[in-house]
């Protein structure tokens, strides 16, 4: 009993309020909001603790799983999908803009490689850090986009960009620790902020400012107890990225302000994916910011490869690089071996450039079509986005006009904890207008009250987005199907 009141005791310290929409009669987390709403000092808590832990054991026990399996969130984007089969599945086409992943298939060479590279039999365990070939094109390409010079033992290879976002917060930050990341961000920076036992600290992305943020606004986060900052320019959802002398001010903030062995972990997967003279620019690659960057960057989104699961992280020295070798032993032994070698071969095409420029120019297309549709929709404003594949809509006027404020108003503060106006179109919108997208809680739950919008992505069929365009303002109109759809009470919630 005393090690389970230890461990919930040690857990307060996140001061975590939004996590209540995993709703057991008795959670955790439920806990964790009833000891805030009580504002109960540190000492009380281990009294109260006592009290929760005689009321656990009466009940029969702890659950099933572990008490942090409460904090961890999913990505909507992925349950999104399973709605959008079983949609289908029933016969009834949806227009997909929900995916993050381009409508390209991987280059030819790439294919000629792997198969090369399976019929060699190079299908057995390899280096847990990644294959060095591999690791060597990496530190070049990385090295010369950023100006900077990489050592192939400060990379990483890793299934995916997005493991290294997770191993880096067990990595780097513990229980109490903070990290400052993004929001509207990748979902996964929360999740795992959270799920690691930190204090997630959001840097807040405002459409006024074009999504990006001021030095002083990050100034203002960073404490003695930050031990991450998250970075993700070019941006998902907004597609914003940062000029230099914006990252110039910010690093400066940094080497400033934030504790000696803060790391700043800069997801650069959509470096490549920029428009109109947009030049990519890296934290990393300020004066005195490669020592405090983790690059990580991957192929699900610049070469199409989102099955492949490669991604890759270069870290600030080799010893850090090490421990993450010695994590990737520990969680997956090693990645892929003959899809590294493909990979590697992608990076050292001359075709490369020629294949990145034709399909950047195709989403730059479908952007201006998608971003000139939606600004005519009464009830929308949408930025161009300088980059990814996305555009982020505002929908303020829209959950006004259907009623989705005043429904979400009407709400007890339990189910308001676990849905958003944006949520409300947006469910409507796939469910009743079969036009799949996502909400602004899919980018981050804390902090985004009063903030609509839906993110779009770009990259599917031009006939699908003109469709999709379509769709949606029919759906803005359809007042009478928006009180039918909440009433029936389906598909609200997360
Ligand atoms: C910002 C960002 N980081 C990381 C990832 C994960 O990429 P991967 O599929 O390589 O794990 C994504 C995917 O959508 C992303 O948008």
């Amino acid at each position: 009993m005393l090690a389970r009141i230890g461990g919930v005791a040690g857990l307060f310290v996140t001061q975590e309020r939004h996590v209540s929409k995993i709703n057991h009669d008795l959670t955790l987390t439920s806990f964790l909001d009833y000891r805030n709403s009580l504002n109960l000092s540190r000492f009380s808590t281990l009294f109260f603790c006592v009290f929760i832990d005689i009321y656990i054991e009466r009940r029969g026990g702890m659950g099933l799983f572990a008490n942090r399996m409460s904090l961890i969130d999913t990505e909507f984007a992925f349950e999104v999908g399973s709605w959008v089969r079983a949609i289908e599945a029933g016969g009834t086409r949806v227009v997909k803009l929900n995916i993050g992943e381009p409508d390209f298939n991987i280059p030819e060479f790439t294919k000629a490689e792997l198969k090369k590279q399976i019929d060699a039999n190079n299908t057995h365990y390899c280096d847990p850090k990644g294959v060095l070939s591999f690791r060597k094109a990496i530190a070049k390409d990385l090295g010369d986009l950023r100006g900077i010079k990489i050592n192939p033992e400060q990379v990483v290879v890793f299934p995916g960009a997005k493991t290294p976002i997770s191993l880096s917060a067990h990595a780097y930050a513990d229980p109490g620790d903070e990290i400052v990341y993004p929001t509207p961000g990748y979902a996964t920076y929360e999740s795992i902020s959270k799920y690691n036992g930190c204090k997630p600290v959001q840097l807040h992305l405002k459409e006024e400012k074009k999504f990006s943020f001021t030095p002083k606004d990050l100034e203002k986060l960073i404490t003695a107890k930050t031990k991450l900052i998250f970075f993700n320019f070019p941006s998902n959802p907004t597609g914003a990225s940062l000029s230099k002398d914006q990252m110039e001010e910010i690093a400066e903030i940094i080497l400033k302000k934030a504790p000696p062995n803060v790391r700043v972990f800069s997801d650069e997967i959509y470096e490549h994916i920029v428009f109109d003279g947009t030049k990519h620019v890296s934290i990393a690659s300020m004066k005195g910011m490669q020592a405090k960057s983790i690059i990580v960057s991957g192929h699900s989104k610049s070469y199409a490869w989102t099955g492949g699961r490669i991604g890759y992280a270069a870290f600030p020295t080799v010893e850090e690089a090490n421990m993450f070798k010695i994590l990737n032993i520990n969680y997956f032994s090693c990645g892929c071996p003959y899809n590294q070698e493909a990979a590697r071969v992608t990076l050292e095409s001359p075709e490369r450039e020629a294949i990145l420029d034709r399909m950047v120019q195709s989403f730059k297309e479908r952007r201006d079509v998608t971003v000139e549709g939606l600004n005519k929709i009464s009830g929308v404003s949408c930025l161009k986005p300088p980059a990814t594949f996305y555009v982020y809509p505002n929908i303020a006027g829209i959950c006004k006009n259907i009623g989705a404020v005043d429904f979400y108003e009407s709400l007890p503060q339990e189910k308001r904890g676990r849905t958003s106006p944006s949520t409300l179109f947006q469910r409507f919108l796939l469910f009743r207008h079969h036009t799949a997208t996502l909400d602004r809680i899919s980018f981050g739950m804390i902090g985004a009250e009063g903030e609509h919008y839906l993110r779009l992505s770009v990259a599917t069929a031009m006939e699908d987005l003109k469709e999709g365009i379509r769709r949606i303002a029919v759906a803005a109109e359809d007042k009478k199907g928006f009180q039918e759809f909440v009433a029936k009470g389906e598909y609200l919630y997360i």
